[in-house]
């Protein structure tokens, strides 16, 4: 596949997670391609433009998933299109998450919002190779219960580790006084505050651990923090940055960071490469 060349690709099966986030199931006719967890696309359509998204589900059976929320021209057009209308890939693009290195160690995956789209992948290789891993916890926080997204996966990844979910506020708040805890129609338990509230909840040795934090950078500042003073190393943690990218090979330099190529360098790096940088809130 030239990576450079945009290609069709066509929405075998559409699903709304959430209001204005959906889930595109793709095919291509330069399938299989491989590609690594948090790994993106150029995703867009000529006339319209492009936006990097990240793969929500890798390569299998002839089709992988991108989960997109609309927020602008690019995914505003995205949104409007139907089961069997055709889009235009190119990619994939950037460096993803060192699964490799967590074999064998505990894995904390901690998102917030969107943030779980680029873990999934990482979720699925673990739940395929869950013996290679040591511990693992996922602790995914949301506005609220509503734009809590994958919610149908929950019991699946469940079965294999422990999930600990956190929503900003209840979407149909009741009058009683507020709550710590709400419980949704399926049964799923929700703590009501931030997702940093649920570090203590892990069971860790700080050496033998690994994190991949995903969501806004200001949530991901502060999960970092809290694991550096559980004692994880900053090259143990990992982020996934989101910058305004064009050409998504280095070449345009829209999305450079102090010297660094958040689409050819990441999206995904260690805490440690990107911690203090002057104009990021990490
Ligand atoms: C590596 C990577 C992976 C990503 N993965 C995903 C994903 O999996 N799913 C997903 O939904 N999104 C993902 N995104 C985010 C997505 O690429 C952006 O939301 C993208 O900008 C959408 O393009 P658009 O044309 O629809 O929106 P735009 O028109 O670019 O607008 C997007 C938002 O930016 C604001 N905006 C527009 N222009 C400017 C400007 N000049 N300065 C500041 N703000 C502006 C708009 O008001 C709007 O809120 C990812 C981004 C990166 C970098
Ligand atoms: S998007 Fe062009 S240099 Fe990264």
């Amino acid at each position: 596949m030239n990576r450079l060349k945009p290609v069709k690709a066509r929405i075998q099966a559409l699903k709304k997670q959430a209001h204005e986030v959906k889930t595109y199931t793709l095919t291509t006719e330069n399938l299989p391609f491989s590609a690594l967890p948090g790994q993106f696309n150029m995703v867009g359509f000529p006339g319209v433009g492009e936006a990097p998204i990240s793969f929500s589900a890798l390569v299998r059976e002839n089709c992988f998933e991108h989960t997109i929320r609309s927020a602008g021209r690019v995914t505003a057009y995205l949104d409007g299109l139907k089961e069997g209308d055709e889009l235009f890939i190119r990619g994939p693009y950037g460096k993803g998450w060192p699964l490799r290195q967590a074999e064998g160690k505990t894995v904390l995956l901690i998102a917030g919002g969107l943030g779980i789209a680029p873990l999934r992948p990482v979720i699925q290789g673990i739940l395929e190779k869950r013996g290679l891993f040591d511990k693992v916890y996922l602790i995914y926080g949301a506005k609220n219960e509503k734009h809590m997204l994958f919610t149908d996966e929950f019991q699946t990844w469940e079965e294999e580790f422990p999930l600990f979910l956190a929503l900003d506020e209840i979407s149909n708040p009741d009058s009683g006084s507020p709550r710590m805890k709400v419980r949704d129609k399926r049964g799923w338990e929700y703590h009501i505050g931030l997702v940093t509230d649920m570090l203590d909840k892990v069971k860790i040795y700080p050496q033998r651990t690994i994190a991949f934090v995903c969501g806004p950078e200001i949530m991901m500042r502060f999960v970092c923090r809290g694991l550096l003073l559980m004692g994880i190393e900053s090259s143990s943690l990992y982020v996934s940055l989101e910058r305004r990218m064009k050409c998504g090979i280095a070449h345009c330099g829209h999305c450079q960071h102090y010297g660094l190529f958040v689409c050819k360098d990441g999206p995904v790096f260690s805490y440690k490469q990107v911690r203090g940088l002057p104009d990021g809130l990490l």
